[in-house]
């Protein structure tokens, strides 16, 4: 982890929120200093505070971009949300 600047995450919307495992993932690394980009897919529900929730799972610096809801997304919406996100 310590090679990068910049952590996509990535997650099913399940029930509201993101999978449990994503919260264990964010714990068990240090992220200070680095930027992290959510995003969700779902069955049809937005972004709602599923990635804001994640926050308090990450400690120190962080710079968290706003989550973005990506559903079923092509090559060229993915760089879409990579320029928006950096
Ligand atoms: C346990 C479970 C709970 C889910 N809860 C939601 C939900 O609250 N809202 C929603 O839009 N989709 C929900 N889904 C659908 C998933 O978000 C969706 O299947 C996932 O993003 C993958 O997208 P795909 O099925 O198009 O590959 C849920 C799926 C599962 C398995």
């Amino acid at each position: 982890m310590s090679s990068y600047d910049t952590v996509v995450i990535g997650f099913p919307i399940w029930w509201g929120v993101a999978p449990r495992i994503i919260e264990t993932f964010l714990e068990s690394y240090d992220f200070s200093g680095k930027t992290i980009i959510p995003f969700c897919t779902s069955g049809g529900s937005g972004v709602g505070r599923s990635d804001t929730a994640l926050h308090k799972n990450v400690s120190g610096n962080v710079k968290w971009t706003k989550g973005i809801q990506i559903n079923r997304p092509d090559e060229a919406a993915i760089k879409r949300m990579l320029e928006k996100g950096l």
